[in-house]
């Protein structure tokens, strides 16, 4: 069979997977989150975001699973590292991280081709309170999310009710990216945005697979890619921060495939 020819596609082009297929991105997610696990104590000042992905190159190597990210659309490298007021698609260098800095890091690996999807908040040294603020209120607005997924919802309930929280606490979600559908490849339908109007978009099935990954700003939601064409930064300069996880439709519920097996998804801040 071909490789993403598995279930069947809905109306909207959505994959719809069988109950087998969750095992395959169960594997693939929790090594995604191992791997964010284990570069925790990777994260200080004077550190380099290089050194941090060439740490997660290395254990994809030695796992024998595969980095989604290199070669893709010619990026190289094996994370997204996006530090402060970058927004997504940060490019691991030379530069070191200072004390303060928060920082999203964004795997993606593939098992048995299968793809887990994942991304937190890190930070060097000393976490700053308006960023703490920032970071808590991000984790919860995905959480929020993954509580409106389940079958019969809609993609729409699921970007209302990221936005409604954020809003709420006077933060913005950004609109220039989203999240993603996934299984057997990296992106694919629908789009799942973060922000949005109850009720509307598809509906939820049992055997979707998806990611969602709300990016929030202390500031305007507004964004702008680098010359590098990867970068994306807020356009005020305001503190920018994401967490990310691949889910999957259940019956009555949902599955989260990236759950950090040490239980470490939520920052906890020495
Ligand atoms: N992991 C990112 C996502 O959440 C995609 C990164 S693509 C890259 O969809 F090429 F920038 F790595
Ligand atoms: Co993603
Ligand atoms: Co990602």
């Amino acid at each position: 069979m071909d490789e993403d020819a598995r279930g069947r596609l809905t109306r909207d082009g959505i994959r719809i997977y069988d109950r087998d297929d969750f095992a395959g991105m169960h594997r693939a997610g929790a090594l995604a989150a191992q791997l964010l696990d284990e570069v925790a104590e990777r994260v200080w000042p004077g550190q380099t975001t290089g050194a941090i992905d060439d740490y997660i190159r290395g254990r994809i190597t030695d796992e024998g699973a595969t980095s989604a990210t290199i070669g893709y659309k010619g990026y190289q490298h094996a994370t997204c590292i996006s530090v402060n007021h970058v927004v997504c698609h940060g490019i691991p260098g030379d530069k070191k991280l200072k004390d303060g800095d928060i920082l999203n890091i964004d795997i993606t690996v593939i098992v048995d081709g299968w793809y887990g999807d994942t991304s937190r908040m890190y930070v060097a040294g000393k976490l700053p309170r308006r960023a703490e603020r920032l970071i808590q209120v991000t984790h919860d607005s995905l959480m929020i999310g993954i509580e409106a997924v389940k079958p019969g919802n809609t993609f729409g309930d699921i970007g209302n009710a990221i936005q409604s929280y954020v809003e709420g606490q006077r933060m913005s979600v950004v609109r220039d990216f989203c999240g993603h559908g996934l299984g057997r490849v990296f992106h694919a339908p629908p789009n799942v945005l973060h922000y949005g109007r109850a009720g509307t978009g598809p509906v939820l099935e049992e055997g979707m697979f998806f990611t969602i990954e709300p990016m929030v700003n202390l500031g305007r939601p507004e964004t702008k890619v680098l010359a590098d064409d990867w970068t994306a930064v807020t356009r005020d300069k305001s503190l920018s921060a994401q967490f990310e996880h691949s889910v999957g439709v259940t019956g009555d519920g949902v599955e989260i495939f990236t759950l950090s097996p040490a239980g470490r998804f939520h920052p906890t801040y020495g």
